[in-house]
């Protein structure tokens, strides 16, 4: 089972992914807790060159080629072989990231980032995916200026609402693979819908 979260930024995703991961973990459920960009070695330090360099000018493209080449190796490395184990795999952030941030978001071509997408991953897609949504204003100032900055906090409103339209299309156009969640419900309640929702699945 593959289960990815998806959300823009301070919706509260990468704290539900580990609630997630603790309470099938208690379950006896062995798991692979994992993030994009990230996850490997190598992508630690895309990560670092693609979010955190603001000196480097990286442009649009090589951005997504950056996001990919991360979850190439991620792919490649750590989540097929531990889904090949038997593990569930709950990733923070995949596929759809680069859909929405640099086709939404940027402006790059749908149809081309898909193929690109298509390429890192052999065609590996998540079973569940879960869009903790809500409005951007909201999640803006949720996000503490000075811990985790990275170079999308300093995209102006309108990129975040595409981000976020961009998420709610993709959720509509493939409902049995995307469940939504109202990100501005209290911690503890998303928690507990997120679990019943993935143990429904899971037949927990
Ligand atoms: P993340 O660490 O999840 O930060 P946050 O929790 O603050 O959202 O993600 C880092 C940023 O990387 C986030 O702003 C979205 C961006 N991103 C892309 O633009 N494309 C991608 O493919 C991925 C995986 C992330």
């Amino acid at each position: 089972m593959f289960i990815t979260f998806e959300g823009t930024e301070g919706s509260g995703k990468s704290l539900q992914a580990r609630r997630l991961v603790e309470r099938l973990r208690e379950r006896g459920q062995s798991v692979l807790a994992t993030r994009e960009p990230g996850g490997t070695p190598l992508g630690d330090q895309l990560r670092e060159l693609v979010l955190l360099r603001d000196d480097l000018g990286v442009g649009a493209r090589a951005e997504a080629l950056l996001m990919c080449a991360s979850r190439a190796q991620h792919v490649e490395r750590v989540i097929r072989p531990a889904l090949e184990r038997g593990e569930i795999v709950v990733c923070d952030r995949f596929s759809d990231s680069t859909l929405v941030y640099q086709g939404a978001g940027r402006g790059l071509d749908t149809a081309t980032l898909v193929s690109v997408i298509s390429f890192a991953t052999a065609g590996l897609q998540p079973e569940l995916t879960v869009l903790l949504d809500l409005p951007v204003e909201i999640g803006l100032a949720r996000k503490h200026p000075h811990e985790d900055w990275n170079r999308f906090e300093a995209e102006t409103r309108d990129f975040h609402q595409r981000v976020r339209d961009a998420y709610q299309a993709l959720a509509r156009a493939e409902p049995r693979r995307w469940v939504c969640f109202d990100g501005r419900k209290p911690a503890a309640e998303l928690a507990d819908e997120i679990w019943q929702r993935v143990a429904a699945q899971m037949e927990l």
